[in-house]
């Protein structure tokens, strides 16, 4: 029987490997572009239709009522404390055996290779566990997905990412280490609303690097927009979009950090600003995190679970273009092999 997939070969060739799975970067096009306004096009285009968020569930309004003030809602003791004890376990099991002391930089992953300063003093293991606890109670969670989906205003149909997340300072040598990589300056991620959560499965303070948001910084305002025009046109020049604290004060944002202690559960638009902590001890960083980015995605627009006809087409559609990755990657695999 033939196993070829002719209409997933050719979406692959035509639309780029990575078609299903990117979404709109913060900045996009060239110096002219953007001093003609395109920035702000595309701001307003994908902002203007979900300002606000959609309508939740009675039991969870005033926690969007937060969200849609702050940009960020903080809750305590979120989860009753056997199913967080449950999850913790799932972390600990996860991490057993590996010390954040151990390393060699040539096992360094591409995304540490991009900073490999500050990974050569900050461990860092990023998990995504398929573990029962963290499954049912986390990322399968109606509260968290509801509010999430509502700030976003898209339906949810694929599964957010998801992981644990280990960090934590090797050395006290050097000052201010957090700085040698990029997400310790204050950014957008962005520029249209997009949620990430966050659990924190140990106590975190200033100290071992707490997450930092500039409360009303999702907003869209004019302010917002001409800060990012100035700023869209400096990142087509020199591809360097960081913005400093002094920066975001003069437009009326100031971060703070989100200190709390183990079972602090906080939504994030991070259409905000935003930033990592810096650590000044050897205490780690321990958390459960989601990233409803995929909500932007062509994959969750065409992984439609609805019975009509569109649906059923454009979920093919996916499995087509995944059976095709799939093949492309077998293929280049013995290639490689033969070579
Ligand atoms: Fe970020």
């Amino acid at each position: 029987m033939s196993n070829t997939n002719s209409s997933g070969n050719i979406a692959v060739k035509l639309l780029g490997k990575d078609f299903l799975d990117k979404y709109p970067l913060l900045f996009s096009g060239g110096t002219i572009a953007n001093m003609l306004g395109y920035n702000i096009f595309r701001t307003l285009y994908m902002n203007l239709w979900r300002t606000k968020p959609s309508r939740v569930s009675k039991e969870y309004q005033k926690y969007a009522d937060i969200l849609e003030k702050d940009g960020i809602v903080v809750i305590p003791d979120f989860f009753p404390k056997e199913q967080f004890d449950a999850i913790k376990k799932e972390f600990d099991e996860l991490y057993a055996g590996w010390s954040p002391f151990d390393f060699n930089e040539k096992d360094f992953s591409k995304r540490q290779n991009d900073f490999p300063e500050y990974f050569k003093t900050i461990a860092e293991k990023i998990v995504t566990p398929e573990t029962p606890a963290f499954t049912e109670y986390f990322l399968k969670n109606p509260f968290i997905n509801e509010l999430a989906t509502s700030v976003v205003h898209r339906k949810s149909r694929i599964t957010p990412y998801h992981h644990f997340w280990f960090l934590q300072r090797r050395n006290l040598d050097g000052e201010n280490v957090g700085y040698l990589h990029t997400a310790a300056y204050p950014h957008a991620d962005v520029f249209y609303p997009t949620i990430k959560v966050f659990l924190y499965l140990n106590d975190v303070d200033e100290s071992n690097a707490a997450y930092i948001y500039a409360k009303g910084s999702h907003k869209l305002s004019i302010k917002r927009l001409w800060f990012e025009y100035k700023l869209s046109i400096k990142y087509s020049r020199t591809k360097d979009d960081r913005v400093t604290d002094e920066e975001l004060a003069k437009i009326g944002f100031y971060p703070e950090s989100i200190c709390g202690k183990a079972n602090t559960l906080f939504i994030s638009n991070n259409m905000g600003y935003h930033n990592r902590g810096d650590f000044s001890n050897l205490k780690p960083r321990q958390t459960a995190q989601l990233d409803f980015r995929h909500l932007e995605t062509w994959r969750n627009t065409l992984f439609r679970n609805e019975k009509d006809i569109f649906s059923r087409l454009s979920r093919k559609f996916v499995k087509s273009f995944d059976k095709s990755l799939k093949q492309n990657k077998l293929a280049n695999i013995s290639n490689n092999n033969m070579s």
